[in-house]
């Protein structure tokens, strides 16, 4: 028995036209960062294996690939670097002429304004021992970590990047790079943090592409990422980046901590950017590769419904196939 026989919520979703007019949510290609893989010294591009689609890039190969996404009308992309030589400090990461600056600089000439160019800052592609920060045995060095970043920040802004990503989840090492890129006449360069980083199993193929595995101390980064199990965190998590000068907050990975999305951008008068991870892009194309969904139309779902939980700004792999069919 209908309780409330006049209601009927099936009026508003009798036809496309109705519908369209009561939806809230669009995605458009402005929403997308696309990340790129750049490896040192490489003379043609490589396919990733876990990640069909994804490629670690050359030099040349790299600037065919901005321009792809800015003839796709997309604002921007984020750089990892996969350099040569791996150490104990990661000191190719802040080496002037390291990959990531080289990458930068021809971007910038070839580009110009017409692309935004974020670099993510994380030691972890660049130490041979695979951990974001130097360590001591089996301890992670929060502050040995913090100044580093903030040297590679600066050989970043110099090189032309439009924006900073730090990904360690070292402690105060958002406030430490604004001091530094503001001492160095940077004012200007945005901060996107990686502010609420769980320490999740869903970046497995990420370290397939930027080779960046465990070779000494602890085979997790359970002592400087969120626990999975806590919720509680991200408001100081968020509070904390922000005051140290953070301009947009991200949330990593996205749809498995679309709660987290919401809540903190219903809290926080900030942009937010999610990132939709390795993993979440491989389960898609792993299962779309085998017939059981619809590559297109789960791919769509998930970003609005990302956009949905709050992100204004969503770094995915599937940046430009989502721009084709939207453009
Ligand atoms: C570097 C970094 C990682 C990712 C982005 N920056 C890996 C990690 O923290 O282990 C993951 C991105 C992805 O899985 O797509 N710290």
């Amino acid at each position: 028995m209908n309780e409330f026989p006049n209601i009927r919520m099936r009026r508003l979703r009798s036809n496309p036209l109705i519908r369209g007019m009561v939806s809230e949510y669009t995605l458009s290609t402005s929403n997308f960062i696309l990340p790129l893989f750049i490896k040192e010294d490489l003379r043609k591009k490589q396919p990733v294996s876990s990640m069909p689609g994804v490629f670690q890039h050359s030099i040349d190969s790299l600037i065919e690939e901005c321009h792809n996404a800015t003839d796709l009308k997309i604002p921007a992309v984020i750089l990892f670097g996969i350099p040569k030589r791996k150490d104990a400090l990661g000191s190719e990461a802040y080496n002037p002429k390291g990959i990531i600056p080289e990458a930068v600089k021809a971007i910038k000439r070839e580009l110009g304004e017409k692309l935004l160019v974020a670099c993510d800052v994380c030691l972890c592609e660049y130490t041979d021992h695979g951990h974001c920060a130097p360590i001591k045995g089996n301890k992670i060095l929060n502050d040995e970590g913090v100044k580093l970043y903030a040297k590679a920040s600066v050989e970043y802004a110099k090189a032309g990047a439009d924006i900073i990503a730090p990904s360690d989840m070292m402690d105060g090492r958002v406030g430490m790079i604004r001091k530094t890129l503001d001492e160095h006449g940077f004012k200007d360069t945005i901060i996107l943090s990686y502010a609420v980083k769980y320490a999740s199993n869903f970046y497995g193929p990420f370290r397939d592409a930027a080779e960046s595995g465990f070779a000494a101390g602890p085979k997790n980064r359970k002592s400087h990422q969120m626990d999975p199990a806590n919720f509680t965190q991200i408001f100081r998590e968020v509070e904390l980046d922000i005051k140290e000068g953070a301009d947009i907050i991200m949330v990593k990975p996205a749809l498995p901590y679309l709660d987290v999305l919401h809540s903190l951008s219903k809290h926080y008068n900030v942009p937010f950017a999610a990132y939709q991870v390795s993993g979440e892009y491989a389960m898609l194309k792993a299962a779309a590769q085998n017939g059981w969904l619809d590559e297109q139309k789960c791919m769509l779902e998930t970003l609005l419904a990302i956009r949905r939980a709050g992100a204004t700004m969503i770094l995915t792999y599937f940046a430009k196939d989502a721009a084709e069919i939207i453009k």
